[in-house]
């Protein structure tokens, strides 16, 4: 339906009225964009899901010179259609399962658009008590269902990089008596994860001052999980030899392959040597509201600070990250700054949440995980939850039985790992080239997206089942499909 927009029946320029499109005028030119964003939907599943575009493609179709004169809504519909929609990825297609998904839904999309009409800058309670309340209050619903314990306070940041950052600056803050943030940090500081923790956490330290130097990496198990009795030698060697731990960053589904740290056995570690634990929980954090799952963050409530992100697999588009912190004080020691322009009669009494990370200005970001929790109820996210579940179960029962593929590890939640293994003998370097050749084949084809890892120097695909409205269909097009790609690549090998 590309180009199928009427144009409005208002000429502005021609009118000699203003180049942009008067308030007044909303409804009657809105009906573009609804239709815009219905035939986006319609056309989604026959869209790539990997967009097909070359380096460049897209900028060499924009104009080099800004626009002097106002366009037609019309004009700018077909333009997205034209040049923007080719050239993105969709996260939204059944067919993704590269990554961690970055799910939404409906309601999410209705309060996004209320958002941006209401247009606020959330920064303090007064410039918005509704967002800082709502804030407070959803955040409140969801350390509940988490079973979090009570002395967790919540804060909505933008990504799990940035609540991780904040953990850390946190951490160092605690740990150095408030001391950092005026006389800079001690370069004895140190910072512990696995090899498999996410790379936030690699930033985080750099940007904190504490140096990647002092990022500890601990081993892992055989199936990527920290090793405790690992981290407490480093720890203890640590300390005699003059440095100071300071933070722990658990993690709660990593990215590569989902392992599980053991969250109760570090939460004892950091006990014994007051060390703050950081729990980083962006992607499965979600199915801790499963009671059945609930077992993936067992001891979160040791913790001193715990991420996860409804942006990825609650159903709430990006950016919507949820931080909980044991102690909101020293959370707010650490990023409080208070200029006479900010000073309110109303503080002490409300959350000022642009004191709870990084940046002043503030998105009311709440307002779509309302929307998503009413309209869906946690009966609904959990049912859809276990669906996501249930549907990965069956890929990779059904992939186990292909002959010419190898499921790595057990599934887990709605996430599988595998290769393509064909008979015959083939070493590791070899059957890497083979999955690189199918993982690339099948993202070409635009029919699924999916994306890989390494295990050991192993390549090893990542599928991960979270799109909001995937259904069996399109489980087995993806079996299909690997199982056909596998047969071409078969072929051309013997050829
Ligand atoms: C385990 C883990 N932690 C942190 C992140 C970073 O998340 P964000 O994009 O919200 O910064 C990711 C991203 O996928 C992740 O998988």
């Amino acid at each position: 339906m590309a180009g199928a927009y009427a144009k409005p029946k208002l000429d502005y320029l021609s009118a000699n009225k203003e180049p942009m499109i008067p308030r007044e005028n909303f409804p009657s030119e809105v009906g573009q964009v609804i239709a815009w964003i219905e035939s986006f939907f319609e056309r989604l599943e026959s869209l790539p899901v990997k967009s097909q575009m070359q380096p460049g493609q897209v900028i060499e179709q924009l104009p080099k010179e800004a626009p002097v004169k106002g366009e037609v809504m019309s004009d700018i519909l077909n333009d997205l259609d034209r040049i923007i929609l080719p050239g993105m990825t969709h996260w939204q297609h059944p067919g993704f399962h590269a990554y961690f998904p970055a799910n939404g839904s409906v309601e999410s999309l209705f309060a996004e658009f209320i958002t941006a009409a209401l247009g606020a800058q959330c920064m303090i309670w007064d410039t918005s008590p509704a967002a800082a309340e709502l804030e407070q209050r959803v955040l409140e619903w969801i350390r509940d269902e988490l079973q979090l314990a009570k002395h967790f306070e919540g804060v909505i940041q933008d990504s799990a990089s940035s609540a991780t950052l904040v953990a850390i600056l946190t951490a160092r803050e605690v740990k150095t008596d408030f001391r950092s943030n005026e006389d800079g940090v001690p370069s004895n500081l140190r910072v512990y994860c696995s090899h498999e923790t996410h790379s936030s956490i690699d930033k985080a330290v750099g940007i904190a001052g504490i140096g990647r130097r002092n990022l500890v990496h601990i081993d892992v198990d055989d199936r990527g999980r920290l090793l405790p009795e690992v981290l407490k030698e480093r720890i203890q060697s640590d300390i005699e030899q003059g440095y100071i731990p300071c933070c722990v960053v658990a993690s709660i589904g990593t990215t590569g392959r989902l392992a599980i740290d053991p969250l109760a056995v570090i939460a004892d570690i950091c006990n014994e040597h007051d060390v703050w634990l950081h729990v980083d929980a962006a992607f499965a954090g979600t199915a801790a509201l499963l009671p059945e799952y609930r077992w993936i963050i067992e001891g979160i409530n040791e913790a001193d600070s715990f991420v996860f992100n409804p942006h990825k697999w609650m159903f709430t588009n990006f950016d919507c990250s949820a931080y909980y912190v044991r102690d909101a004080e020293v959370l707010i020691k650490t990023f409080e700054i208070l200029p006479e322009y900010l000073k309110t009669k109303s503080r002490g009494q409300v959350n000022d949440y642009r004191d709870w990370g990084i940046p002043l200005g503030r998105r009311f970001r709440a307002l779509k995980l309302w929307f998503v929790m009413r309209s869906f109820g946690m009966e609904g996210i959990r049912k859809r939850l276990r669906q996501h579940i249930k549907l990965n179960d069956y890929f990779s029962e059904q992939l186990n039985s292909f002959e010419d593929f190898e499921v790595l590890q057990p599934a887990l939640l709605n996430f599988s790992l595998f290769r393509y293994r064909p008979s015959g003998e083939f070493d590791q370097e070899q059957l890497n080239l083979f999955n690189q050749q199918l993982l690339d084949q099948i993202n070409r084809g635009g029919k699924a997206f999916l994306s890989h890892t390494k295990i050991d120097g192993m390549y090893a695909i990542r599928c991960v089942i979270g799109q909001t409205y995937v259904e069996k269909r399109h489980v087995d097009a993806l079996l299909q499909l690997l199982q056909e790609t596998a047969d071409n690549l078969n072929q051309g090998a013997k050829r």
